[in-house]
């Protein structure tokens, strides 16, 4: 099979490479974007596939010269599926490349949090090596942690918080179906109530935009922390500010900002989200930020293109494909 791979960063080619190799399909690396101009570089090819945040639209798969485009990645509010399927093009993309890279992620933040890191760093790039009555920190395995959202990041994570031993509380319409994972069930706002730490695993559907807002922070218990690995449109960062600056909140960590770019991958050609909200939280130090990384580790990268390649070879040979969306 020949596929022309779309928006390769150099972290991805050995996968590419050795996944070529061995089976013996021929992989073209492009590291431009799929749009109505370069869909024309695979006008030999069987296939693509594609790794980026802005948008697939409906010109796109009226341009495309080939039937299957695999994403690398699991998040597809960018694609026009309405015009694929006009346009005969099916679509897949790697829903589950590794939730314990969020999890972990998510977990770290937790941590990092908890015993003050971001003060203790502080203090000592001033070469202030006092103990801070500040730095004293909280333990995982002592909290209540509210999961909210238990698909398959929120049920790794709740894995790890058993392993710490700590409380979990989970508010989802669907209860996680692994008997090994221990955890109550209970309406949102009692989980805001109770939580010491708030970790957010759901997707970003409009039904879901801001709820946590500014009723939710009322909720919650003086000091609770938050935690959103998930979409940006979850948390309302106006909101969440106000109670970061009242002392009610004790901390965040934000790896999906509100207004983070729709180009992230070129994010350091803009230098920055240029957004005063991004500004005032980096100068909190009981804030977290990270730009949109919580999925980026080795074995996640090397699954969104093992798995992204496998299904168009599925595609190619008329074998059902269980990532595809329709
Ligand atoms: P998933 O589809 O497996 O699970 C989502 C769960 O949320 C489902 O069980 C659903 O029933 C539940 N849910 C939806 N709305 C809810 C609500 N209002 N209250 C409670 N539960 C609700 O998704 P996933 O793979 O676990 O991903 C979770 C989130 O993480 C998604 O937003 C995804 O886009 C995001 N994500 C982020 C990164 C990153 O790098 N930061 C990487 C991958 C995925
Ligand atoms: C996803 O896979 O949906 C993510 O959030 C990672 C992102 C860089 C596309």
């Amino acid at each position: 099979m020949h596929i022309s791979a779309f928006g390769v960063r150099g972290d991805e080619v050995p996968y590419f490479q050795a996944w070529a190799a061995r089976t013996e399909n021929q992989v073209d690396l492009y590291g431009d974007y799929l749009n109505v101009d370069t869909c024309q570089l695979a006008a030999d090819a069987d296939a693509v596939t594609c790794f980026q945040t802005v948008p697939y639209p409906a010109e796109l798969f009226k341009k495309l010269p080939v039937p299957y485009l695999a994403l690398r990645n699991a998040g597809f509010e960018n694609v026009d599926l309405a015009a694929a399927r006009e346009h005969h093009v099916r679509v897949s993309y790697v829903p589950a490349y590794s939730p314990s890279a969020i999890a972990e992620f998510a977990i770290m933040s937790m941590l990092a949090l908890l015993r003050q890191n971001g003060p203790v760093q502080t203090a000592l790039h001033d070469h202030d090596y006092r103990l801070a009555k500040t730095f004293m920190g909280r333990e995982l395995g002592a909290c209540t942690v509210g999961v909210i959202g238990t698909g398959h990041i929120g049920q790794a994570v709740i894995k790890i918080l058993n392993g710490f031993g700590a409380r979990v509380l989970i508010t989802d319409a669907h209860l996680p179906k692994d008997p090994s994972l221990a955890y109550t069930p209970v309406p949102l706002p009692q989980l805001l109530a109770q939580s010491d730490i708030i970790t957010l695993h759901i997707p970003g559907d409009p039904s879901n935009h801001h709820l946590l807002n500014d009723e939710a922070f009322r909720l919650m218990k003086p000091g609770a922390l938050i935690i959103n690995t998930a979409r940006p449109n979850v948390l309302d960062t106006k909101a969440l500010l106000h109670h970061l600056r009242s002392g009610k909140l004790g901390g965040v960590a934000i790896d999906t900002f509100e207004h983070e770019a729709d180009d992230l991958l070129q994010l350091a050609e803009d230098h920055d989200f240029n957004d005063p909200l991004w500004e005032e939280l980096l100068s909190m130090p009981n804030v977290l930020l990270s730009p949109h990384i919580a999925y980026y580790t080795d074995v996640a990268v090397r699954n969104m293109v093992e798995q992204a390649l496998d299904s168009l070879v599925a595609f190619d040979a008329g074998q059902p494909v269980a990532t595809e969306l329709t």
